[in-house]
């Protein structure tokens, strides 16, 4: 069983020529509206992927929560700890350029009030717990401190990566994800090397499973002595949103399925590479069948 506490926006998304500079305007045609938020993404994610999934987050009183929601419901996701708090539902503000590369401005809404007390009687032993980086970094703390008296694994994505201390928030975690950017940044801060190899050996050494992803170039992990590197499967890309989403949501997955670390590996980076072939950060999370098909694949 997987609960994931995080946040759950409504994404608008414009195709445009390029992304626009700092106080440049770019125009593009229409909009398009998603569910997303990186909380929402994942639970969707691992659900596809065959896990049982609990969300626990909040959206606001407003025409966007049931937008929000509705993939995750369809889907079969627990929706039981999602509260509507007074106020606006979290949104995002997304460009996509014609390479699939996109710029998110995101307005946090109801995101910033969930509390981590909701968690409380819900995690159960030996379950996952998931994380991100857009509930408060305090709540997040203390979720991660709910999970250690309940015998829950931590799994952490801190996408994005909170500007604050995270030793304590990194001692809790069993597995870690980051991109090379997060890698770079939490190495800087904590004094770890930063160069993605070091940085998931130097990490995984207290016995945690660090995964450093790569983008089209694959991933790099250390799980104790072990070092894994896989090249990502190519796909033509028309939008990236949601790919480590959807890394992030099949892995941990495959892990809670009880899937050899490697064979998660894979199925995590098939799940992120098909999601860069739809729009959308959750419309493109792929189904188990997909996954394994392109897991299978890779060497
Ligand atoms: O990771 C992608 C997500 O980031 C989008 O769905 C958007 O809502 C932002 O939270």
């Amino acid at each position: 069983m997987i609960f994931v506490f995080g946040s759950i926006n409504l994404d608008m998304v414009v195709a445009l020529p390029r992304l626009p500079k700092a106080g440049e305007t770019v125009s593009g045609p229409d909009h398009q509206t998603f569910p997303g938020g990186k909380g929402a993404n994942q639970a969707l994610a691992a659900r596809r992927a065959g896990a049982e999934v609990s969300l626990t987050g909040a959206v606001g009183r407003d025409a966007f929560a049931e937008l929000a929601l509705a993939n995750l419901r369809a889907a079969g996701v627990d929706l039981q700890g999602v509260r509507v708090l007074d106020g606006a539902t979290g949104l995002a503000l997304i460009g996509i350029d014609p390479k699939g590369e996109n710029q998110i401005i995101v307005a946090s809404g109801a995101n910033i009030r969930v509390e981590a007390d909701w968690l409380e009687g819900r995690v159960t032993s030996g379950s996952t717990l998931m994380l991100q980086g857009e509930a408060p970094l305090r709540e997040i703390r203390k979720a991660m401190g709910i999970a250690g008296q309940t015998g829950a694994s931590v799994f952490w994505n801190p996408a994005p990566v909170p500007q604050d201390d995270l030793m304590d928030c990194l001692d809790r975690t069993n597995t870690l994800v980051v991109n090379e950017g997060e890698a770079a940044y939490i190495a800087g801060k904590l004094g770890m090397p930063g160069e993605p190899d070091n940085f998931a050996r130097d990490g995984a050494a207290s016995g945690r499973a660090v995964i450093v992803t790569l983008g089209s170039r694959g991933i790099v992990a250390a799980k104790g002595e072990g070092l894994f590197r896989f090249a990502a499967p190519q796909v033509t890309a028309v939008d990236t949103t949601g790919a480590g989403d959807a890394f992030c949501g099949a892995l941990a997955a495959a892990l809670d399925l009880g899937r050899p670390f490697d064979r998660a590996l894979k199925e995590g980076m098939a799940a992120g590479a098909l999601a860069c072939t739809v729009t959308g950060a959750q419309s493109s999370a792929p189904d188990k069948a997909e996954i394994a098909r392109l897991a299978d694949q890779i060497v």
